[in-house]
Order: structure tokens, then C-alpha cells, then sequence
């Protein structure tokens, strides 16, 4: 059976010369018993007609954002939903910029926003457009996004000119489009349970003690391990962030609620990464009525919350247990302390209050610890660190269950 048969493929098709290629693209899909739906920007149509993919593929092709009728055949979510994999092929130089800017002003570029899934993109264009750097940069921050990036080749264009913006040809889409949906992942057949974001301990009804912490990298974290093919369960703390799709997510307020939350999972899961800034301390009995402001002074009362990672790290049999340490100074010493005393299988170390990312940053640099070994990641994106940490973790994971392998 075809890698591919039973997938769903979304096929994006921008205004380029290379469109007609994608016909082919879709050929090659179609006959490995992929389902495929294409995607058609306006500039597309002027290359080649919908009713050819609309042939192709027996759907027809999605094109308008706000088309009633489109909208009632499948909405613009439910499509992104559907989808096991988006590739856009051609992907012109304005479709690029398009996307790196994360405009959203017709349906293909709102697909790539909404979809939570593998974009691949295959460049095509002119090579002086292709050569600019405003394409370059373009390109390598929705790298750094995670966007995998098929081509371009080099080779005669149909300018007439000669170099690099070729798009590649139609069966090296299609290869990549199945090494991307049959890549059996590090995690495949685990499941992970991740904690995120901050907690809030309630001082009275309207006031609560917390803490900067966004969940990004919690949530990048889940996001990678789903990607690495494991079940993934997330208990988040409050944020402001888009809700992953992932086997569970259980939202929680209170150090005391993560803690119930985690503990109910963490037995049935492989591992858990404890990435919440859960507060160490919470007002003991709330007030009922919010506190008036009648003294000059106010005394609150808080006490010690429970240890979520170092219960689970007591777990006997438990789950492979990674913590967190962020430190404002003494980082490794501290963290190999935390190690030690919470009895972790690993550490993920990262300075708070510098320059270094870290509380609200779309970027960080780790230091990751275990028993006898340590790795530094340097300054990057949180969902490059969050691939980097998943495969670390698979490794020791698998080391530690085996321990002769390495
Ligand atoms: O001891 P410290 O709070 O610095 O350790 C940080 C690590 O411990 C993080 O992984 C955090 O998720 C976890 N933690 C916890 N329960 C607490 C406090 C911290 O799980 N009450």
C-alpha cells in the first residue's frame, strides 16, 4: 500500500508559469490513492483553468475566502483542518512574502495561517527575484518556522534567462510530499504529557499572584512531540496562544488544579515535560470578598504548592521526567542542583531576565542537562529549540530504556 493512500493533500497553486506543472503534481498524488483539493490564488487562474484540476482530482477548486458557496461546501478552517499536509507549488515570490508576513487577504494565504499541519513550498520565479535579498530573508525566516522548502532549480527559465528559480519538477514534489507524510517520528507510538504557561493563585476574587511565563515554549514543545508521531496531552496554565491540535488539552488555573491535572496522566504517559512556571507559593484560603483597601499595610499569608515534577519524577514505574530551570544567575549549578534533588532524567536550563529570550520571547537559549552528559542550544527560534529538545529526549529516552545502544 502507497504511503500516501488515505492522505489528505492540499494543494496550493500560485501565479506562476511553473502552474502547469502542478497538474502533474496532482497526477502523481491522485494515482497513490492520496484524496487531493486544490487551492487556486486569482494570478493562478490566468495560468492554467480549474476545471484541469478540478478533472484531476474530481473536487472542485477552492479559490474565494468569502464565497458563500465554497464556504457551504467546506469552510476555509474545516479545509485547513482536513488536510494532513499543505504544499504550495508554484510558490511565487509575492505568495512567499505573502506568507512571511502572515497575510491572510485570500483563501491560500489564510489556509497557511489556519493549517497546523506540514507546509511545503516550492519556489518559482524569476532568478534576479529569486537572488533579492528581501526573497532571501523571506525564505529563511519561514525556515526558521518550520516551512520546508522544496527547490528551487536552476536551469533556462521560461524568462529566458538562466539560474536559480526554476521550480522543481513535479516527481520531486511528489517524493517530498511522501517522505514528509510516511516519516515514521522519534516518538511514534508514545505519549507525552506536557505542562505549560503560568498559574494563578487567587489573593480574592478579583486578584491573583502569577508570573510572566507566555507557554510558548510548552506549547512549541507539544506541537514538536505530536510531530515526532507521539499521542500528546497538554495541561496549560492561562495564555493567550492558539490551541494546538493535539490528543488533549486540559486548561487549569491553580498550581493545585495543574497538579490534580498532571497526576491523573502522568502515570499512563512515556514522558513528561514540565515546562508551567508554576507558582511555588499561594495565598492560603483566598479571601471570599474582594480586600478592601482600609489599612496602610497588608500582610498575605502564602504557603508552599505541591511539586508537580518532583512527584512525578518519584513516580516508581513513572514517565521519563524533564524539568525546567529558569534562573536569573548560577544556571547549570542550579540546574544541575534541581537535577539532583527532583530526581529529573533531564533538565532544560534557560537564563530568565537577560538577553537571552526566555519569560515572553519568541526565542531562547537552553542548556540541557542529564545524569552524565549536557548540550547547549544556542539563541533561536522556541519551535527550532522545541524540535531540537523533542529528538533529545527520544535519544535518551531510548538510551535509558537500553542503555547498551548508545
Ligand atoms: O524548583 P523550580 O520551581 O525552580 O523548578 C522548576 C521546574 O519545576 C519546572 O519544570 C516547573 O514546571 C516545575 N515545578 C513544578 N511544581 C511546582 C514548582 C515548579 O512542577 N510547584
Amino acid at each position: 500500500m502507497s504511503p500516501l493512500s488515505g492522505k489528505n493533500i492540499l494543494l496550493g497553486v500560485t501565479g506562476g508559469i511553473a502552474a502547469y506543472k502542478s497538474a502533474e503534481v496532482v497526477r502523481l498524488l491522485s494515482a497513490a490513492n492520496a484524496s487531493v483539493r486544490v487551492v487556486m490564488t486569482r494570478s493562478a487562474k490566468s495560468f492554467v483553468g480549474p476545471l484541469t484540476f478540478q478533472a484531476l482530482t474530481g473536487y472542485p477548486v477552492y479559490s474565494d475566502l468569502l464565497d458563500v458557496d465554497e464556504e457551504a461546501a467546506m469552510g476555509h478552517i474545516q479545509l485547513a483542518r482536513w488536510a494532513d499536509c499543505l504544499a504550495v507549488a508554484p510558490a511565487t515570490a509575492d505568495f512567499i512574502a505573502k506568507m512571511r508576513a502572515g497575510l491572510a487577504d485570500d483563501l491560500l494565504s489564510t489556509l497557511c495561517l489556519a493549517a497546523e499541519v506540514p507546509i511545503l513550498i516550492a519556489p518559482a520565479m524569476n532568478r534576479a527575484m529569486w537572488s533579492n535579498p528581501a526573497t532571501l530573508e523571506n525564505i529563511r525566516v519561514l525556515a526558521e518556522r518550520g516551512i520546508h522548502q522544496l527547490g528551487p532549480a536552476t536551469g533556462l527559465q521560461a524568462c529566458g534567462e538562466n539560474g536559480y528559480g526554476r521550480m522543481i519538477e513535479a516527481d520531486a514534489i511528489y517524493q517530498a510530499i511522501q517522505s514528509l507524510l510516511s516519516r515514521k517520528g522519534s516518538l511514534q507510538g508514545l505519549s507525552v504529557l506536557v505542562s505549560a504557561g503560568p498559574t494563578r493563585e487567587p489573593i480574592d476574587p478579583v486578584r491573583y499572584i502569577s508570573n510572566r511565563s507566555s507557554g510558548k515554549m510548552g506549547y512549541e514543545l507539544a506541537r514538536a512531540a505530536s510531530e515526532a508521531g507521539a499521542r500528546v496531552s497538554l495541561v496549560s496554565g492561562p495564555v493567550s496562544l492558539p490551541k494546538p491540535n493535539l490528543d488533549a488539552i486540559v486548561e487549569v488555573q491553580t498550581a493545585a488544579e495543574m497538579y490534580s491535572a498532571v497526576m491523573e496522566r502522568a502515570r499512563t504517559s512515556d514522558i513528561y515535560i514540565g515546562a508551567a512556571a508554576v507558582a511555588d507559593y499561594a495565598p492560603i484560603d483566598a479571601d471570599i470578598q474582594k480586600i478592601k483597601k482600609n489599612d496602610p499595610s497588608l500582610m498575605l499569608s502564602l504557603e508552599r504548592t505541591p511539586d508537580i515534577l518532583a512527584s512525578v519524577a518519584a513516580m516508581n514505574p513513572g514517565p521519563f521526567t524533564v524539568g525546567f530551570a529558569a534562573e536569573t544567575e548560577s544556571l547549570e549549578n542550579n540546574a544541575k542542583k534541581k537535577l539532583e534533588s527532583k530526581n529529573l532524567d533531564m533538565i532544560v536550563a534557560n537564563q530568565v531576565g537577560g538577553r537571552e529570550g526566555g519569560f515572553e520571547s519568541d526565542q531562547n537559549a537552553l542548556t540541557v542537562l542529564w545524569k552524565d552528559g549536557q548540550v547547549r542550544f544556542e539563541l533561536a527560534p522556541k519551535k527550532q529549540l522545541a524540535h531540537k529538545l523533542v529528538e533529545l529526549i527520544a535519544e535518551r529516552l531510548q538510551y535509558s530504556r537500553n542503555p547498551r545502544n548508545e
